[in-house]
């Protein structure tokens, strides 16, 4: 693969289908600015009937030092790269692709934004000594558990409507992860120092998610992927129970801060400025 002369502006940007709606530029240039990188975050909308990896070729040709990858391409790049971060090969799934010197590598930065996103939002780590119970069994689920699992969560509890679907990610897991019946939510929240729902429940035009907090351990962390609404009902019973609330914007922010640090050699802080940045333009 052919990449472009040395000295020309950067280019970055994120490919999906569609991407209109990405907040991703807000982010990626927010800390351009803050940083004086003289680069661009563009949206990249690739039909998913086109060659993917050709996709890639042009954009490196044309100035691009990596991108960001979202729905429906996150396995298609993954196959499509030259080499792969040990994330993108836990979970077959890149979020990230940096094009350098030719060659495509790809990354995941979602368990990491995840991560992140609590130990900035919960001043006790206390969660990663207590079981967990995560909600939903996609793409990000998958990202949620092999990170709870990398950090050291002994007691990892997964329940899904579709019992199956939470069964087959069971395999890439080690012995720390258990499957439950979706009825069981509640029982299974017992002494849990963390409840993550990846479920769409509670997400704009969804119904609520329908479970009683009552079993989670003192103190816990309750946290929803989905911020749109930011206010899920269930962040709000949770914030009114005493339990740590951490929207989904902590995600969002810091996965893109560690795909930046990847592009730019940067890492760039996830402050209140840019949140209420997003906070706007979510309103
Ligand atoms: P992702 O975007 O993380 O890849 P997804 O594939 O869109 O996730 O799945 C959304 C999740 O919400 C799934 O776990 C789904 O459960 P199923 O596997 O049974 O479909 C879950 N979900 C959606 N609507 C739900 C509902 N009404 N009750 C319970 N779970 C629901």
């Amino acid at each position: 693969m052919a990449s472009q002369a040395k000295g020309a502006p950067q280019k970055s940007g994120i490919i999906g289908w569609p991407v209109s709606h990405s907040r991703s530029p807000l982010l990626h240039t927010y800390w351009m600015q803050k940083h004086n990188i003289q680069a661009s975050y563009e949206r990249c909308p690739v039909n998913p009937a086109d060659d993917f990896r050709a996709a890639l070729e042009a954009m490196a040709q044309d100035g691009f030092v990596g991108a960001n990858v979202t729905i429906p391409h996150k396995e298609t790049a993954f196959a499509a790269m030259d080499s792969r971060t040990e994330a993108a090969q836990k979970l077959g799934a890149v979020n990230t692709i940096v094009m350098r010197e030719g060659r495509l590598l790809g990354a995941n930065t979602d368990g990491e934004g995840f991560i992140a996103s609590l130990e900035a939002g919960a001043a006790d780590p206390d969660w990663r000594q207590k079981p967990a119970l995560v909600l939903g069994a996609g793409g990000a689920a998958r990202a949620i558990l092999a990170a709870l699992e990398q950090a050291g969560v002994g007691d990892i509890r997964l329940v899904n409507r579709t019992r199956a679907r939470a069964e087959a990610l069971a395999p890439s897991f080690g012995q720390a992860l258990s499957v439950g019946d979706w009825q069981a939510r509640e029982d299974l929240a017992k002494d849990c120092g963390l409840l993550v729902n990846t479920t769409s429940l509670g997400m704009q035009g969804a119904p609520a998610l329908d479970m009683g907090l009552q079993n989670l351990a003192d103190g816990a962390v309750v946290t929803d992927i989905v911020y749109t609404p930011l206010e899920t009902d269930l962040l709000a019973r949770a914030r009114a129970s005493g339990f740590v609330a951490i929207d989904g914007l902590g995600m969002l922010m810091h996965q893109a801060a560690a795909s930046f640090e990847m592009w730019f050699g940067v890492r760039p802080q996830v402050d209140a400025v840019l949140r209420a940045l997003l906070v706007e333009d979510l309103a």
